[in-house]
């Protein structure tokens, strides 16, 4: 094999401009830049907005990850960018950005799915992960159990997903109800450190002995936390907001370990991988921990900051598609905002020509 290149991967998909660079799977530097300020007083992310801002932030952010690792643009040896999946207009000025990179210092351009850069993110803390691995991925948008052999080569299996609201979207969502300010993840964490998980009961949905046990519901949660922000004004007592956000968090983290957990032991794999946003939260770290040391699985999630959007990850999967021979994009590749998770690689395969991209 030739010496691995520096990957330059940029990130847009969604509200944060990322920047990374990766060497041989190694983190060298990253930058992020994100315009959840400017979203804030709508209480979501507007994609307009998001889209400027990025047009603003991506070369300074470029030029700070390789000031971070002390590398030049001239030592960038393929650029992998997210081509998808996310909010069109933001995909398209990474991709712009990106293209304008790889053109210009004539190296290869990777097209990559925004969730396989959150599974290759576990790559950057701990090595290579085992062929084959549990991962379940909790993001804004999205919310899996997946069986991954060879991330960049093999085809992801589904084994479950949620039918409703992602994980991460319950605790924006959620959020909203309670008053907390966006982005609600976060929010609840914090909030959750002063509250009694056992103060509020919430469901657990999908986790009854019929239910498909890989399969994931959070918009229940949702209208309970409503119903009892609802009960509690109506007894003119102000809800105990940190109670709420602790009996979420403990809900969500309870269902998203036990499906997880159940899915290796399952199906006798003994390596499960966390990652995506939802990772970042304390309580699902550290029930993820406890369960899988109960159950012999060695658990691996990234950093915090390498569970919300960045662009190591991007680097990172871009890293192992160049070091795998993996055909570069066409210079012309387009954004695929609704991709589907099938293949790490978004460029169009033999088998995906007919796709609208
Ligand atoms: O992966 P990500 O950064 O972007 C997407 O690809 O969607 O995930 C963002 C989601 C948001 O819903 C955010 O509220 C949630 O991750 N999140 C958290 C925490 N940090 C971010 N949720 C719970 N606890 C956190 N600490
Ligand atoms: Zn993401």
């Amino acid at each position: 094999m030739a010496g691995s290149p520096v990957v330059l991967g940029i990130e847009s998909s969604c509200d944060e401009t990322g920047a990374g660079l990766v060497r041989d799977g190694r983190l060298l530097g990253q930058a992020v830049a994100s315009s959840m300020d400017e979203h804030a007083r709508f209480g979501g992310v507007v994609p307009e907005i998001a889209a400027r801002a990025h047009v603003h932030a991506v070369a300074p952010v470029v030029r700070e990850a390789l000031d971070r690792a002390g590398l030049t643009l001239a030592d960038v040896g393929a650029v992998a960018v997210t081509t998808g999946p996310g909010l069109s207009g933001a995909l398209q000025v990474g991709v712009a950005a990106a293209k304008s990179y790889a053109f210009s210092l004539g190296v290869p351009l990777y097209g990559v799915h925004h969730l396989a850069g959150h599974v290759a993110a576990a790559t950057l803390d701990g090595g290579p992960l085992p062929d084959p691995c549990v991962v379940l991925i909790v993001s804004g948008g999205h919310t899996s159990l997946l069986l991954v052999r060879d991330l960049a080569r093999d085809p992801i299996v589904h084994l479950g997903d949620t039918l409703d609201d992602a994980a991460g979207e319950c605790f924006d969502k959620v959020a909203r109800i309670l008053r907390l300010p966006y982005p609600g993840g976060p929010a609840i964490d914090r909030s959750a450190r002063d509250g009694d998980p056992g103060a509020v009961r919430f469901p657990r949905p999908l986790t009854g002995p019929r239910d498909d046990p890989y399969a994931f519901s959070f918009s229940g949660l949702k209208t309970a936390a409503a119903r009892w922000v609802e009960a509690q004004r109506t007894t003119g007592a102000e809800p105990r907001v940190p109670d709420a956000a602790a009996a979420l968090q403990e809900a969500v983290a309870d269902v998203l370990t036990r499906k997880a957990v159940r899915a290796c032991t399952d199906h006798g794999i003994t390596t499960l991988v966390v990652v995506g946003g939802v990772a970042a939260n304390s309580r699902v770290r550290a029930l993820a921990e406890q369960r899988c040391a109960a159950a012999g699985i060695t658990l691996r999630v990234p950093r915090p900051g390498l569970c919300t959007d960045n662009g190591a990850m991007i680097a990172a999967i871009g890293g192992l598609l160049a070091r795998s021979g993996a055909e570069p994009a066409p210079l012309d590749v387009a954004v695929d905002p609704s991709a589907p998770l099938e293949y790490a690689a978004l460029t169009p395969l033999p088998h995906r020509t007919g796709r609208a991209a």
